[in-house]
């Protein structure tokens, strides 16, 4: 009989929830996901406003878990448990959601499991195809970027990540300065199509240093120099110059990180596992290029390649409830003394990195 537990997400800017078993067939694994995302309510500023977003959170997370049961013809009582994000993440969001599966499981009796967020996204490619342990994940969105060695549902090796900005957060850095419209990342990557990505050559940070830690936000200052070097010269931007410099943005962001997952493909095959593979998940393995050069570096040097689903690879509640289906099967429930934790890092002894993304705390 498989287990069944109910996913509750709110650590950024989506309020999700998902209701979850662990079938044998990862076609048969979802039975719900809903994600209300909260795009209009920042759209004016420029940026996900954390006092917004929790609000939002709590107003529409009791929706999206009745819509998630609705839609899995279930009730709260037919299941085994409730996963929440517990971190890290905006904390008022991480609250919402904290508090409301403390309150559904005093109510229900059902046992809570409380999720790091990055385990959700890192875990994916055992939901969607049963991956072995251990496994390389590179994990690249808007708000995070890490190399890791996924060993199981709670062990992580940490063998790199940005110590700035978050590779998402540059494409939505660029798209702004040469007024494309957000989010970045598709909008620079449909311009890049007719440009030329050798007109303008940009720095490819740390790649002369040995490691896999990335950063890309010097990227940014080297892109607005070159933009305003375009300006001067022909008193505006041009279509060329605006395609060239988002293909040339795009290919330093693409170099960078085929670069540091190449590295981090040696290093992890240092330990010869049986069937090794790499997966990618997070909004930028939206990206054509990247992900093509991500998947010729895992097959140049033998390894197997996957990129979940974009649904599963941004934001959603479906991950939180496999992690915890994973999570529980081997260690004992949260109480409801279980903390909201901004900070969670998935490998502890792993150094801290430096800085904050856009979408809340790095980890
Ligand atoms: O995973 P995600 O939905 O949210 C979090 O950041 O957690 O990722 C969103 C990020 C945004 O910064 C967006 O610009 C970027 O992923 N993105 C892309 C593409 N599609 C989305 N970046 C590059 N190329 C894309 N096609
Ligand atoms: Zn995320």
């Amino acid at each position: 009989m498989p287990r069944t537990l109910l996913g509750i997400e709110s650590s950024c800017d989506d309020t999700a929830a998902a209701v979850v078993c662990d079938a044998d067939d990862p076609e048969n694994r979802i039975l719900s996901s809903v994600v209300v995302g909260q795009n209009e309510l920042h759209a004016g500023f420029g940026g996900v406003v954390p006092e917004i977003a929790a609000r939002a959170h709590a107003e529409k997370l009791d929706v999206a878990v009745q819509q998630a049961l609705d839609a899995a013809q279930t009730r709260l009582s037919a299941l085994d448990g409730i996963a929440v994000t517990a971190g890290p993440g905006l904390i008022g969001g991480v609250l919402s959601g904290v508090m409301l599966a403390k309150g559904l499981s005093a109510g229900s009796g059902l046992p809570l499991i409380g999720v790091n967020h990055l385990a959700g996204h890192a875990l994916t490619p055992r939901l969607t195809d049963n991956l072995p342990y251990p496994y390389l994940m590179l994990l690249v969105s808007g708000g995070h970027c890490q190399l890791l060695c996924v060993d199981g549902p709670t062990q992580f090796r940490r063998l790199g990540g940005t110590i700035d900005d978050a590779p998402g957060e540059a494409f939505d850095k660029t798209a702004r300065l040469l007024a494309l419209p957000q989010p970045g990342g598709p909008s620079v990557e449909d311009t890049a199509r007719h440009g030329d990505e050798t007109r303008f050559r940009f720095p490819r940070p740390l790649l002369d240093r040995p490691g896999c830690d990335m950063s890309f936000s010097g990227l940014k200052t080297a892109l607005l120099r070159a933009r305003d070097g375009c300006i001067a010269e022909h008193g505006g931007l041009r279509e060329t110059d605006r395609a060239d410099l988002c293909a040339g943005f795009q290919a330093a962001v693409r170099d960078v990180l085929a670069e540091k997952t190449s590295r981090a493909i040696a290093h992890y095959l240092e330990s010869a596992p049986a069937a090794p593979w790499l997966a990618v998940a997070g909004g930028v393995a939206a990206n054509q290029q990247i992900r093509a050069a991500l998947e010729s570096k895992a097959r140049e040097q033998g390894l197997q390649f996957t990129a979940p689903p974009l649904r599963l690879c941004t934001d959603n509640a479906a991950m939180i409830a496999w992690a915890g289906l994973e999570k529980s099967a081997t260690e004992a429930p949260d109480g409801l003394d279980l903390s909201a934790r901004p900070r969670w890092p998935l490998d502890s002894t792993a150094a801290p990195m430096l800085g904050s993304g856009k979408k809340g705390a790095k980890a």
